[in-house]
């Protein structure tokens, strides 16, 4: 869907957190019920706060050291959440794996894992088609729980601006349990090793883990050893975890976006980190317009139909002046794609003097659909692109900042391969995703445990 603009184009030199309203815009329904929608954003800006711009300005500064290859980007969580996957062990597990995987590519890349969620608003998604056709039958598609409801039925599929007041209230109640797992001693460093211990240990490619397994082992005890455990430093019991997702809805963005009383600068309330999707990443469209005023570090999706100009336009228009931490540039070029597309685009930043944190998402340029029409990815695709990344940033100079990836802590049977050697017909088992497919814990670890590998040869 997408709108005309409503008066020409005005380089708001002035920007207010609606001035996105008077520019193009794509991927943003049109809610039938306009007076029904004021009701809601209204209210929403009255609501407090999901996160503090405090906790936002101190993720800034570790994507900075992130540029510099000071510190590694873990960026996971499900394409889409879902009002209703709205429990406590569906969190728990994804928070879970995420901290393993830290604990696992901290000891491979040798500095602090940022640890950021796809999670806690992660509700609206772009659609490549605005209709879907079942049988014969074709509906406006399905945009995500923030927007309209999955189940294929016309009234399911109007937007519903109710939805937005559902997804704040399901993001807060996440966003306090993950608070709580990170801070209440879940975090634990020894806990989350004894998993990985038993995750080494049940995979077919034990012998391949144990060794890094027991390294991590040993380190640990040593520390312990010296004196630095639960009881004297916060860092083995408690962990810093923040939350993402995409800003594509932009009436809740603006609803949740509040002027820090601090700084007396705006900043989108909503997650401590937010990006724009490969669709919405117009220079001149609504979404840039948004983002350009808020203070929050920012995304942007760049796969293989960004060109130079965009890349540079984008860099300029989002980071007038260049500071670091504001823009991590998540590549998503597909794994037979990358080695020809990304250099182009990092030597171009590099010529801008953006000091941006690049990070790989090996998921998005890799969705194939079987035979029978099922979206999925090979887990061997995802690594190839990984390694893909790594390769061009080492070739190009460039900080390999991290990694940005669908995945869940559940055991869904959704992406092909992996130590477990999940096949197309085993897709059906737990095929659960509402929008596209995910690494499950397994895969997901045994990503990092390769990661890791490559880290290490690396260094
Ligand atoms: C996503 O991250 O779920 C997504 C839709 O990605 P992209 O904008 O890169 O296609
Ligand atoms: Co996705």
């Amino acid at each position: 869907m997408s709108a005309t603009l409503t008066q020409p184009n005005p380089t708001s030199e002035t920007w207010m957190p609606d001035s996105w309203r008077s520019f193009p815009f794509k991927q943003i329904p049109t809610y039938p019920d306009a007076a029904a929608l004021k009701n809601v954003e209204d209210r929403l800006s009255t609501y407090p706060p999901l996160v503090f711009a405090g906790e936002v300005r101190r993720l800034r500064n570790h994507l900075a050291q992130a540029a510099q290859g000071k510190a590694f980007v873990l960026q996971g969580g499900p394409c889409a959440e879902s009002f209703g996957e709205f429990k406590a062990d569906i969190v728990r597990d994804t928070f879970r794996v995420l901290l393993q995987m830290a604990v696992v590519l901290t000891f491979g890349a040798k500095v602090p894992v940022i640890k950021l969620g796809r999670m806690a608003g992660q509700f609206a998604k772009p659609r490549s088609s605005d209709t879907e056709t079942v049988d014969g039958v074709t509906l406006p598609s399905y945009r995500g729980d923030i927007i309209n409801g999955p189940e294929f039925t016309p009234g399911a599929r109007i937007p519903d601006p109710a939805r937005m007041e559902t997804g704040y209230f399901q993001s807060a109640g996440i966003q306090n349990l993950l608070r709580a797992f990170s801070r209440g001693g879940y975090a634990n460093l020894h806990e989350v090793h004894r998993w990985n211990l038993g995750f080494v240990e049940r995979s077919p490619l034990a012998n391949r883990y144990r060794t890094m397994a027991e390294r991590i082992g040993e380190t640990l005890a040593f520390m312990q050893a010296c004196g630095i455990d639960a009881a004297s430093s916060a860092q083995v019991d408690e962990t810093e975890f923040y939350t993402s997702h995409e800003a594509l809805l932009l009436p809740y963005e603006q609803a949740l976006t509040r002027i820090d009383s601090t700084s007396g600068a705006w900043y989108d309330c909503s997650a401590h980190f937010v990006w724009i999707g490969d669709r919405t990443r117009q220079p001149d469209g609504a979404h840039v317009e948004f983002l350009r005023g808020v203070r929050n570090p920012i995304g942007i999706k760049v796969g293989p139909t960004t060109s130079v100009e965009d890349i540079k336009r984008l860099t300029t228009v989002l980071n007038p002046q260049n500071e670091a931490g504001r823009i991590t540039l998540i590549s998503r070029m597909g794994a037979e794609k990358i080695e020809q597309f990304l250099p182009p685009l990092m030597r171009a930043v590099k010529e801008t003097g953006q000091p941006v944190t690049w990070i790989s998402d090996p998921m998005h340029g890799n969705t194939i659909s079987t035979d029978s029409k099922v979206k999925t990815r090979s887990f061997d695709a995802v690594m190839k692109e990984v390694k893909g990344f790594f390769a061009v940033c080492a070739a190009e100079g460039v900080p390999a900042g991290g990694v940005h990836l669908e995945m869940t802590g559940q055991n869904v049977t959704e992406c092909v391969g992996g130590a477990q050697r999940l096949t197309e017909a085993d897709l059906g088992a737990r095929y659960e995703t509402f929008c596209d497919p995910r690494l499950n814990a397994e895969q997901s670890l045994e990503l990092a445990f390769l990661i890791a590998e490559e880290l290490t040869g690396r260094s």
